[in-house]
């Protein structure tokens, strides 16, 4: 539609602003954002890391942009937590280069460090110690100045919520105030980049809502990149941009949206009175189905079809739902396994076991 199309052309162009405005308004707010996004604040080339001849990461390459959430998913034993700790200074690369703010994670790794937080897959807290003697204990590692280790204390408790816990021995908070904690901890020298190894494992879910609702506090409030390890697939959803890892290789990096357009389908579960005149117009429009005792599925290729034989049988449908495709479909279409398969699970059992074990001992 031209400007001059428009019905209401007496109003303001405030009011009413051509529509090819609109259109380049948007499009110069769509550059904007990509313009902004597209810096990237972590690149990895070529990253290879073997464990003598084991190699549990192989040859991966992938950037992650400034002020973004970007999360990696894999199952069990797929690589994450060896390409955190070596973007993080702990391990050294096999090959390839890794670079933090410009700063090179092998040759630079003071650098780095300076730029980062990290949030470790296990408590490193000292439970035994108030979470403020903790924080303390970080503050000095970082070289903090002693006049701002107060205020950044109080900055940070308040990030996370937990400032009337200050003065508490960390043995006496919850798992999921002590992950808080952690991410506190991992905030104090104001890092450009927080990683956070599985920030959410082992939480109960209003937990892990709680946790999360943290994170995205932090990137939208602080512009501070956030880089996470999970392997529910479910918490990626909300990500900016995601990497699935397995068996060492990235085999997917886009947006969660994107990423489910490409692999996955929209599955309807459809209930009607008359299944042989359902069936008839699904035939009819060439609509692939599956009859179950009570509904029919169908993966829906063709919304506009569908629609058609909704439209004709409306009367008659009993119950409709509509499932999204997911984060785990994606996997379980490129892979052709669940991302919890047999070994995950029987790993995770062991992993279970042991906490069990350690519960235990304390
Ligand atoms: N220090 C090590 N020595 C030898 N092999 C290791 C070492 N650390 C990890 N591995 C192996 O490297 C592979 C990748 O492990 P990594 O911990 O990076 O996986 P992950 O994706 O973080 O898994 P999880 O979800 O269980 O934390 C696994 O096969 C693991 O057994
Ligand atoms: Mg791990």
């Amino acid at each position: 539609m031209s400007h001059s199309c428009r019905k209401d052309k007496g109003k303001s162009l405030k009011e009413n602003p051509p529509v090819e405005w609109e259109n380049e308004f948007m499009w110069r707010i769509r550059a904007e954002r990509a313009r902004v996004k597209m810096n990237p604040i972590i690149e990895v080339k070529g990253f290879t890391k073997k464990y003598g001849d084991f190699a549990a990461v192989k040859n991966i390459s992938f950037t992650v942009d400034e002020g973004s959430v970007f999360a990696f998913l894999g199952p069990n034993g797929a690589g994450k937590s060896t390409t955190i700790n070596t973007l993080c200074t702990i391990f050294d690369k096999t090959e390839g280069e890794l670079f933090i703010a410009g700063k090179n994670a092998h040759t630079q790794k003071n650098q780095v460090r300076s730029a980062i937080g990290v949030v470790f897959q296990d408590s490193t807290l000292d439970k035994k110690m108030t979470v403020e003697e903790n924080l303390k204990m970080h503050c000095v590692f970082y070289k903090v100045p002693k006049n701002e280790v107060e205020e950044r204390i109080t900055f940070v408790l308040t990030l996370v919520d937990l400032l009337g816990w200050r003065k508490k021995t960390v043995s006496a908070l919850s798992g999921g105030m002590k992950r808080r904690v952690e991410i506190a901890r991992g905030l104090i020298h104001y890092p450009k980049v927080l990683f956070l190894d599985e920030p959410t494992t082992g939480l109960d879910p209003q937990t892990r809502a709680h946790v999360w609702e943290y994170i995205f506090r932090l990137q939208k409030e602080k512009n501070i990149t956030i880089f996470l390890t999970t392997h529910y697939m479910d918490e990626a959803e909300n990500c900016d941009k995601v990497a699935i890892m397995d068996h060492g290789k990235i085999i997917a990096y886009d947006t969660p949206f994107a990423l489910k357009k490409q692999y996955t389908k929209d599955r309807a579960y459809i209930t009607v009175a008359n299944p042989a005149a359902f069936e008839q117009s699904l035939n009819r429009e060439g609509i692939n189905y599956i009859k179950k005792e009570n509904y029919h599925r169908i993966d829906v290729d063709d919304n506009a079809k569908l629609l058609q034989v909704l439209a004709e049988c409306k009367d008659g449908i009993k119950d409709i739902e509509i499932r999204k495709g997911t984060l785990n479909d994606v996997f379980l279409e490129i892979t052709g396994r669940e991302i919890r398969d047999t070994d995950n699970e029987t790993k995770t059992q062991e992993t279970q076991k042991k906490q069990k074990i350690k519960r235990g001992r304390k």
